[in-house]
């Protein structure tokens, strides 16, 4: 089988954000964390809206992850009640524009009342296909990893799953969302050039771009931006240039 290098279509029919940065953005400003976090819920708009206008069809963002426990009390606290107030003020967006919201991650360690309000508006968007949010929270690359290991070792331990047969359809299969493409495009902002245990199964040949800018400053002309360079790139998947 001889195959040849391809260009990408134009367009990534996925991308996902590490959206980094907020922290920073405040504390130039002197302001609380929690500043920074708010103006970056505006940037998820603004790239919502630009996804919508450049045909992008899945957007996956990182807004908490597994290690981000760690983090002081307040801001955990705070940035949970600003995802219920994402949720309650732009459910309006995702109706009008038909976008199915789910969630990837550990959904379980979540508080009630942030999974309450997720669950009800992934429910009510269940239907529509014209776009996907897909919202990491309380999501490790690694623990995916170990979530889909200990489902397949029970089927295999059940006897509904023969080891020999466990393939990477298999280990994909078993992930949170086996239905969503991989993401074709990752873009991380901030400056910082690492992964943070986002997606380590899913990027395994992602395009991967990366930018000074903070999050909070990251709108719809840097999104652009990206997609422009990811339109330059050429795919190869191990086939010769
Ligand atoms: C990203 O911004 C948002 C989350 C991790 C929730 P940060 O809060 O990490 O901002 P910096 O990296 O400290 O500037
Ligand atoms: C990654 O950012 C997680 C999110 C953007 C939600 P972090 O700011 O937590 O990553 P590190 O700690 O700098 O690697
Ligand atoms: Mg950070």
């Amino acid at each position: 089988m001889t195959a040849k290098a391809v260009p990408p279509p134009a367009v990534p029919r996925h991308v996902a954000i590490i959206m980094d940065g907020n922290g920073r953005w405040a504390k130039q400003r002197m302001q609380p964390r929690l500043f920074g976090h708010r103006a970056g819920a505006e940037s998820l708009r603004a790239v919502l809206r630009a996804c919508r206008d450049h045909g992008v069809e899945y957007l996956t963002v990182y807004a908490f992850s597994t290690e981000n426990w760690v983090r002081p009390e307040d801001e955990v606290s705070g940035l949970m009640s600003l995802l219920r107030t994402f949720l309650k003020k732009d459910e309006h967006e995702l109706h009008e524009n038909q976008v199915r919201l789910r969630v990837t991650g550990r959904i379980q360690d979540l508080p009630r009342a942030v999974r309450d309000e997720l669950e009800r508006v992934m429910e009510a968007t269940k239907d529509y296909r014209k776009g996907h949010l897909i919202l990491a929270l309380s999501y490790g690359g690694r623990a995916e990893i170990v979530d889909a290991v200990r489902a397949i070792a029970a089927e295999a331990q059940a006897g509904r799953l023969d080891p020999a047969k466990i393939d990477e359809a298999a280990i994909a299969s078993h992930l949170y969302l086996p239905d969503v493409p991989d993401p074709d495009l990752m873009i991380r902002t901030s400056g910082e050039l690492r992964l943070s245990n986002f997606l380590l199964w899913e990027l395994s040949y992602a395009e991967f771009y990366f930018v000074d800018t903070l999050w909070p400053d990251f709108r719809e002309a840097d999104f652009a931006k990206a997609l422009e360079e990811y339109a330059r790139r050429q795919r190869r998947y191990g086939a010769p240039s």
